[in-house]
């Protein structure tokens, strides 16, 4: 199967796993990304057993609406059960790095606010140990360069993500060469830099649920309870 099957299928899955759970009332919150574009256009095939979604990009917007899906501010929304998204890595904890496509920041706003995280990913983002992916941290463009040294300070390597703009007006440097063996205390370690908005690391609200494409079909993990 080739990597956009896998992606396919786990998408297929995720819309399989919420549907028995949504009504008419339901708002699904949407990530960003090639697997999440599956999912959109998987989800787009039952859009009257819900009522709409909240993106995590305007990019995802754009997408669900061209379905006819309804699209709500986050802010006028008081119930998420569900937020789907992908991620460029994973651990076994399903504690992810998130943001190769830079929504990083409205991506951790959204999933802090669903009640349930299902993360969908083909089995090439599954890691033993977080940080061969670069990990994007959202900056204040005034910043920059202060956000920078500091990363460095913390053992990375930060490259600047030349002609990104985020949705929210910021950049993206990319920390090259982190071995994320604690990655509760690394979010909150970078997202104390002065400048930082946040940082794609997902851990202390990792996902609760990853689906795994894989060769074999798709895997269900979930995250231990207490953790
Ligand atoms: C965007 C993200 C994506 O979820 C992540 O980059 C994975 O993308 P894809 O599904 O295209 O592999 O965090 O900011």
């Amino acid at each position: 199967m080739t990597q956009d099957q896998l992606k396919q299928a786990v998408a297929q899955a995720a819309v399989d796993l919420i549907l028995p759970q949504l009504d008419e009332k339901s708002i699904v919150g949407v990530g960003t990304g090639s697997t999440a574009n599956f999912f959109i256009d998987a989800l787009a095939l039952h859009k009257t057993a819900f009522d709409g979604a909240v993106a995590s990009s305007e990019a995802t917007a754009s997408r669900l609406k061209a379905h006819g899906i309804p699209v709500y501010e986050l802010n006028t929304v008081s119930e998420l059960e569900f937020y789907v998204d992908g991620a460029d890595e994973s651990d076994e904890h399903l504690n992810l790095i998130k943001g190769g496509g830079a929504a990083l920041t409205r991506e951790k706003i959204v999933a802090a606010v669903a009640r349930r995280f299902i993360c969908i990913a083909d089995a090439s983002k599954l890691v033993p140990v977080l940080g061969n992916f670069p990990l994007p941290v959202e900056v204040i463009p005034m910043a920059r360069s202060h956000v920078a040294r500091q990363l460095v300070k913390l053992g990375g390597d930060p490259v600047y993500r030349e002609g990104v703009v985020t949705d929210n007006g910021n950049v993206i440097l990319d920390v090259h060469n982190l071995q994320i063996t604690d990655p509760v205390t690394l979010e909150s370690q970078i997202n104390a830099i002065v400048g930082v908005v946040t940082n794609g690391l997902f851990a202390a609200r990792p996902a609760d649920v990853l689906l795994l494409g894989t060769a074999a079909g798709v895997k269900q993990l979930e995250a231990r309870q207490g953790r």
